[in-house]
């Protein structure tokens, strides 16, 4: 065992024994926390450098925290900071147990808990357990067919040599990153499965000894503070058993060997995979049942609705807290209209078990901004939706000013999905332009980095698209963005009654109240020119008028004016919530 693994250790142990002598659980830690919480997923790399090596770190995470507090979040989730060679930037886990140096130490790791809960916010982390770095002891132990890690991975035999001289693999799966899912390793004679990069090599999970050790760092973070996790790739996390060929899709604008060519059948939202989240499940109720706090556990959905919903689970076997709705990224685009968007909230809805909490994605960190998929004003419009529909609300780093996708070149591209795509395809699979440094003010790489490089480039709009601007301005994303979150803290968005209608062609409507308290009615114009609602038409309860509380920044309304709600005027792509007192 390392020093610091054995330091870790001796500090998780004492951390325990002061948790349970000195702090029992009080009525607050006891409560679900997490199905009203607005969540921040910060992707470690890129929300601030303290260092100067054109990297975030956890410095400059526990540094942002008073900014997460001014945005209203609750809660913040890390993509990984674990050990890693950063081959998939920290999903490629070389050491579930430590902290990367270039993110810190373990003593920065303990300060952010610290502030994080000093402000009043829970921290959450990605755990990623279908694969590890080749990088990892387990794995190199693998190769060298050392006991109990010599299964730990999927090992194949070769089906021969071909007539260049290299070997076949078992079969015809491809990488979701693009070329074969195997690859030869000389050492051991046999080819390794990977799903992602070829330095992810996918854990055997038919392996009891692997379940075991994936618990076990559930529960290490669980003992080191952590408020739950986010399961990554579930859906990759079994195999089916006989290694068949995949069909192919035949999809015309698929390029060669890459993973939309096949129809993931047998590497895909297998029925073990459940039994697998079930394990980890019960870790995180063990550690509720001890230490009487309670936890999240949410995670990554699958490429289909019906499989994503299979990882809430049931009421008997609850799996996942809540699989991410990433419906809004997909099904929105620039042809929805009021029913289609309707219709987007209404697939999680309808589809979800009734014992379910549901939740809205806008963006992560694989897919583009939303302000690149949907424009200026209406990714603002929709974080309005987003943030006060009923459930949980996840924001991307960024969002919050209206962060957008930045250009990339070809030469700076870092993400392995994109070098793989190669210099062709690389801006349709690469995910770097939603990971570039977030936008702090105007001076040199937006206050991003103390030093003079970065790892990706700083947008060239962050002279005005900056927070401090925005803190600044009258009128301002992160302003909209603050008057949301603040509406999320109150009874009517918290739990109050939720009514969605379509008024007209482009204008989709809902409300949100809690009668006598306030409540919100929220407006969305889909379509590309001023458009007109009577909401009170399809709203019986709402009263002649209501007051403007927050609007997109080409309405002409000014936050306070009295609107009739008979007569609501939105601009293009706009969007408006008014506040009012229900009739009863
Ligand atoms: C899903 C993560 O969101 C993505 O960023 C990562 O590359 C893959 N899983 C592999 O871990």
């Amino acid at each position: 065992m390392s020093n610091a693994r054995r330091q870790t250790d001796m500090r998780s142990a004492l951390f325990l024994l002061a948790l349970c002598l000195f702090s029992p659980p009080t009525e607050a830690q006891n409560e679900e926390w997490w199905p009203t919480a607005t969540l921040y997923q910060v992707y470690p790399r890129s929300l601030k450098d303290t260092n100067g090596d054109g990297v975030g770190d956890i410095k400059g995470i526990t540094e942002s925290i008073p900014h997460l507090v001014e945005a209203g979040i609750d809660c913040v989730w890390l993509s990984p900071i674990y050990k890693s060679p950063m081959k998939d930037f920290g999903y490629d886990i070389s050491d579930f147990m430590s902290i990367d140096p270039i993110f810190g130490t373990w003593e920065d790791f303990l300060e952010l808990a610290r502030v994080v809960k000093e402000a009043g916010l829970r921290l959450v982390m990605d755990i990623v357990p279908n694969h590890t770095s080749d990088e990892h002891e387990w794995f190199i132990k693998s190769i060298n067919r050392e006991d109990p890690y010599t299964d730990y991975y999927i090992w194949k035999d070769s089906l021969g040599i071909d007539e260049n001289g290299t070997q076949i693999p078992p079969n015809n799966w491809i990488s979701a990153f693009a070329g074969s899912s195997w690859e030869w390793n000389e050492q051991r004679q046999q080819f390794y499965l990977h799903q992602f990069t070829v330095a992810q090599p996918d854990l055997d999970y038919r392996n009891p000894l692997v379940i075991e050790e994936m618990k076990n760092v559930l529960r290490f973070w669980l003992e080191n503070g952590m408020d739950g996790f986010r399961v990554d790739a579930p859906g990759h996390i079994v195999e089916h058993i006989d290694f068949l060929d995949e069909p192919p899709t035949n999809d015309p604008n698929c390029p060669p060997m890459q993973f939309c060519q096949l129809q993931h059948i047998y590497t895909m939202n297998q029925p073990e995979t459940l039994d697998i989240l079930w394990e980890f499940r019960q870790v995180v109720e063990e550690y509720e049942l001890t230490s009487g706090e309670k936890k999240v556990i949410m995670s990554e959905p699958t490429n289909n609705i019906v499989d994503t919903m299979t990882f809430y689970g049931t009421p008997e076997r609850p799996l996942m807290d809540f699989p991410f709705n990433v419906n809004f990224v997909f099904d929105i685009n620039n042809q929805t209209n009021a029913s289609t968007l309707k219709g987007a909230i209404d697939k999680w809805i309808d589809n979800m078990p009734a014992h379910a909490t549901a939740n809205w994605v806008m963006g992560n960190h694989d897919q583009p901004r939303n302000r690149a998929r949907q424009g200026e004003e209406f990714a603002m419009a929709l974080s309005m939706v987003n943030l006060l529909l009923p459930g949980i609300s996840i924001t991307y780093y960024g969002e919050e000013i209206n962060m957008d996708n930045t250009f990339v070149s070809w030469e700076q591209t870092q993400d392995p999905q994109g070098c793989n795509a190669g210099p062709e395809y690389y801006q349709r699979f690469s995910r770097d332009p939603e990971r570039t440094p977030f936008q702090w003010n105007d001076q040199p790489f937006a206050g991003f980095t103390t030093g003079n490089t970065t790892w990706l480039p700083v947008n060239e709009n962050y002279l005005t698209l900056n927070l401090e601007a925005q803190r600044a301005a009258e009128r301002s994303p992160f302003k909209i963005f603050q008057k949301l979150t603040a509406a999320r803290k109150t009874d009517s968005v918290k739990s109050g009654a939720f009514d969605h209608q379509v008024l007209s062609e482009h204008i989709f409507a809902f409300v949100r109240e809690e009668p006598p308290s306030l409540s919100y009615l929220v407006l969305v114009n889909t379509g590309y020119s001023e458009a007109q609602a009577n909401a009170r038409a399809s709203f019986a309860q709402l009263p002649d008028a209501g007051i403007v509380y927050t609007n997109t920044p080409s309405s002409n309304f000014q936050i306070g004016d009295v609107v009739g709600l008979d007569a609501i005027v939105l601009p293009a792509r706009g969007g408006l919530v008014i506040s009012y007192l229900p009739l009863v």
